[in-house]
């Protein structure tokens, strides 16, 4: 047998630490289309959820009540992740209810289209604020946490593939993935070896009626496997990270080869 061969994933000499009992996972942007079956699926694999929501609040207490059938201690609390002072307070009513932080999911996001020679201040601060600076706040104090804690944690960040394409109508909203992507391999270097942080890239998997730019025939031309993206496909690249303790500083794009335009 080849000395490789030996190497099993529970290995002794692995240097990942982990922590008993049950992990816990603060996620923004839960109550979203891809942010809720995230939520679930992360649920499902035996962490408690603590998720924030933004406009929809009932939306959320579904959400909610879902997971608690899963996992009965989970909570949740209103914040807008684009205001840090927001962050800030949903991180304390946090560290009340929990002593530990395994997993940070930073889902959070808004999209519209913004044609340049339009694009008003207001647009601008609320697409960068929201993807990209609550981002980084909500990072922050994740990394506050767990950067004290004797185990290994993870940061999941949700770029999207337009961060490496240019879309010429979309320039406030792919220039804030772009930094998302940024601050992803950013956080990756400063916190290893305990923190690992990836970033997963959806391509189109679900359509916003009235604020797309193209047809659903116009975008499946561009997408090499020919369909678009099913939640299930994000969740499965989603437990890939929950997983895997070897790989950090990534963007994992999941977009049936849309990059390969
Ligand atoms: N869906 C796709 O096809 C696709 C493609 C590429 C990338 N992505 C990325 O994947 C992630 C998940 O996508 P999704 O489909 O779940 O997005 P979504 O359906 O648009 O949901 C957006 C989420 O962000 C929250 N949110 C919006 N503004 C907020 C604010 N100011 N403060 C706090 N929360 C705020 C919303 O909360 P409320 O509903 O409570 O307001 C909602 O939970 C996002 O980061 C998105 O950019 C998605």
């Amino acid at each position: 047998m080849k000395e490789w061969q030996h190497r099993r994933p529970n290995a002794p000499n692995r240097k990942h630490m982990t922590q008993p009992g049950k992990k816990v996972c603060f996620m923004t942007g839960a109550t979203g289309r891809l942010g809720s079956e995230i939520a679930l699926s992360v649920a499902g694999q035996g962490y408690t959820i603590f998720f924030t929501w933004h406009a929809s609040e009932k939306k959320a207490l579904e959400l909610l009540e879902k997971i608690r059938w899963i996992s009965p201690e989970s909570e949740m609390v209103r914040c807008s992740t684009s205001k840090p002072k927001e962050i800030g307070k949903a991180f304390e009513a946090f560290r009340k209810k929990f002593d530990r932080l395994d997993l940070l999911i930073a889902s959070a996001s808004n999209f519209f289209a913004t044609p340049l020679p339009e694009v008003t201040e207001e647009e601008w601060d609320s697409l960068v604020d929201t993807n990209l600076k609550g981002t980084f706040f909500t990072m922050q104090e994740a990394v506050r946490i767990m950067q004290k804690q004797p185990f290994t944690s993870k940061i999941i960040t949700m770029a999207d593939v337009s961060a490496d394409l240019v879309w010429k109508n979309f320039a406030p909203y792919t220039v804030a993935k772009a930094g998302v992507v940024h601050l992803t391999r950013v956080f990756a270097k400063t916190f290893a070896p305990r923190i690992l942080v990836n970033a997963i890239a959806p391509g189109t998997v679900t359509l916003n009626p009235g604020k797309e730019m193209e047809t659903e025939e116009e975008m499946l031309r561009r997408i090499p496997l020919g369909r678009l993206g099913d939640p299930l496909d994000i969740v499965r690249a989603l437990l890939f990270l929950l997983e895997s303790d070897y790989v950090t500083g990534q963007v994992l794009a999941v977009d049936g080869g849309r990059l390969l335009d």
